[in-house]
């Protein structure tokens, strides 16, 4: 098998297999925030920014691509500290946008494997979908598989909850996958028969077979365009070759090394520190990433995401024996795995001091917060600590409602959630719990209400600067199928007179059925034809632009990826239904659209 001597000699060896010998060409490692999904908080996988792609836009780089894009998943936060979940990693991806399909996917995979790694063809196996009532058995991937070498005893049918990825949200574009898995168990690999023989093996890479739209309301319609998704995690394909475990490898070692030399243990030496070293780790390098992306820690949406993780890494230090704070130490260690990410280094000052700041903020709070707890945690009533409880928890001592169940879990209590979410709402705490829904979606929504709502929000930020003059930015946008919320730059609250001339100019476009297009330029075109979106290095080379062309000129111009309507009678009747303050000088306007 192949040495391969880090993670940067891997990425390096997928991209160069892909891009020198298949024809694929690199595409953007995008930021961790989405730059035009307001419907999830991260990226979570490097399909992610590809779905208009997936479903037939064409993208200006081709129909082969392949990255390594950084990810961040929140789902399972609390199950970091274990052996193997992460909320920060990297994925390395191959696509084909309807250029090759089962054939020449799984070819290449083989041939990275075992070519490439120089994997042997005996530690390999592989999953295929069982088939069901939505799409039939991939009886094609596995046929594909054998005629490669890997023997029938080696693959394994598996129903959807196994082998189907997608839609991570509602609808889009999903498909039956084949897993490709690698023995780490002692002896030689065995032959599997069924799921529950596959203990020794660990999956190593996904190939998706993008053939399907699901739509909201469940059924599955074939696609015109035939796509590949596959993901390849690069920590857990490192640990996996090396045979360790991902903390062991060096995308993790300096900093576990780092959190040694502050605690004075050993990472090894026991269960409990090993769990406190991953977790630490695991948390402060993921939040490292997303201060380098100007997230700060706030009570609301990644800002509040960004808070438990720091908070958890704070908690977790204390019961590592750490004494004094310790947060940014690690996090120069993390500078120090990725040299490759400048923008970690030309945000280093920002991101030490606001971390630095977060940590001072509870660490104050944190002693009286435990012993409190503890107290919670004796007077109990039926083993349970109560809502309003768990909210003085939040609100006098920051503990994040996780961190307070995660206590509780250990001192084998529970916690009335539902009557902590009460507490909360009646201390208008409403938007982050609403928020927790974005957590889990992964897809952008591309239903045919989201996407008259994005057109909607082009003709309301356009009036708005009509209305309140170029000063209006746009500060964030989020939408639902039910409504549109946009935050933009503004000091005072609008007048009645205000908020009904912004109301007019939009349903005056509506009335006028106005035709939107959409253009591709790159970011110098766009700035010159005046497009509305912030410009930086944001974007890549290509980008879209849609315009609403109105009766007396261009009613809107704007960066953004979609999915907007093509005429704007599609949107009915706009109303403004709340504006109010979201923070210092950040105006929020919710809106929906009315038959
Ligand atoms: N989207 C699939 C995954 O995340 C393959 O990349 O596993």
């Amino acid at each position: 098998m192949r040495k391969v001597s880090g993670r940067r000699e891997l990425i390096r060896l997928y991209v160069g297999f892909f891009t020198d010998e298949k024809g694929h060409k690199e595409c953007r490692n995008v930021p961790l925030v989405p730059e035009n999904d307001p419907t999830v908080l991260f990226t979570t996988a490097g399909m992610h920014p590809l779905v208009p792609y997936l479903l037939g836009q064409k993208h200006p780089l081709g129909n082969r691509l392949v990255n390594v894009q950084k990810c961040i998943r929140t789902t399972d936060i609390d199950n970091v500290g274990d052996s193997t979940h992460l909320t920060f990693f990297e994925m390395l991806g191959n696509w084909s946008l309807g250029s090759y399909f089962k054939e020449e996917a799984i070819g290449s995979s083989f041939e990275f494997l075992t070519k490439v790694l120089e994997i042997p063809l005996e530690r390999l196996s592989i999953t295929c979908f069982a088939g069901d009532k939505d799409a039939p058995m991939d009886t094609e991937a596995a046929r594909i598989w054998e005629s490669l070498g890997i023997p029938k005893g080696r693959i394994v049918y598996l129903p959807k909850e196994d082998n189907w990825w997608g839609p991570a949200g509602k609808s889009g574009p999903c498909g039956p996958d084949t897993e490709m898995f690698y023995w780490v168990g002692p002896g030689p690999a065995p032959m599997v028969a069924s799921a529950q023989d596959r203990g020794g093996w660990m999956e190593i890479w996904n190939d998706v077979f993008m053939q399907f739209n699901k739509s909201e309301d469940g059924v599955f319609t074939e696609l015109a365009q035939k796509n590949v998704d596959t993901g390849m995690g690069v920590e857990r394909t490192l640990a996996t070759l090396e045979g360790k475990e991902v903390f062991e490898t060096d995308a993790f070692l300096p900093i576990i090394a780092k959190v040694e030399e502050l605690s004075g243990k050993k990472y090894g030496e026991s269960e409990s520190a090993k769990k406190a070293m991953r977790i630490i780790c695991d948390h402060v390098k993921a939040s490292v990433f997303m201060l380098a992306e100007l997230v700060v820690p706030a009570r609301i949406e990644r800002g509040y995401v960004l808070r438990r993780l720091i908070r958890r890494a704070i908690r977790y230090g204390r019961e590592l024996g750490i004494s004094g704070r310790f947060a940014k130490e690690v996090a120069k260690s993390v500078f120090e795995v990725y040299p490759d990410y400048t923008h970690l280094s030309d945000n280093r000052d920002f991101i030490l001091s606001e971390l630095g700041a977060e940590e001072e903020r509870f660490s104050e709070v944190i002693d009286q917060g435990i012993k409190y707890f503890e107290r919670a945690k004796a007077e109990a009533v039926a083993g349970t600590i109560d809502g309003k409880t768990a909210f003085l928890l939040y609100q006098s001592f920051g503990f994040p409602i996780e961190m307070t169940e995660e206590l509780a879990r250990e001192a084998g209590i529970k916690v009335a959630r539902d009557g902590y979410e009460r507490e909360a709402a009646r201390h208008q705490e409403l938007s982050r719990t609403a928020s927790a829904g974005v957590f889990k979606s992964g897809l952008a929504d591309n239903s045919a209400e989201t996407t008259r709502l994005h057109t909607a929000t082009h003709l309301l930020h356009a009036a708005l600067r009509k209305v309140l003059g170029p000063n209006v930015e746009q500060r964030g946008s989020n939408i639902t199928p039910e409504r549109l919320r946009f935050d933009f730059s503004w000091g005072e609250k609008m007048t009645p007179e205000q908020v009904a001339q912004v109301e007019g100019i939009v349903n005056e476009n509506v009335a006028h059925a106005l035709d939107v297009t959409r253009e591709e330029m790159n970011p110098a075109q766009a700035k010159a034809a005046g497009a509305m979106g912030i410009f930086g290095e944001k974007y890549g080379e290509r980008i879209s632009i849609y315009t609403v062309h109105g009766p007396a000129g261009v009613a809107s111009k704007e960066i953004c990826s979609g999915p907007h309507v093509t005429n704007t009678r599609e949107l009915g009747h706009f109303r403004i239904v709340k504006e109010e303050a979201s923070s210092r000088g950040v105006r929020r306007i919710k809106a929906v659209l009315e038959k």
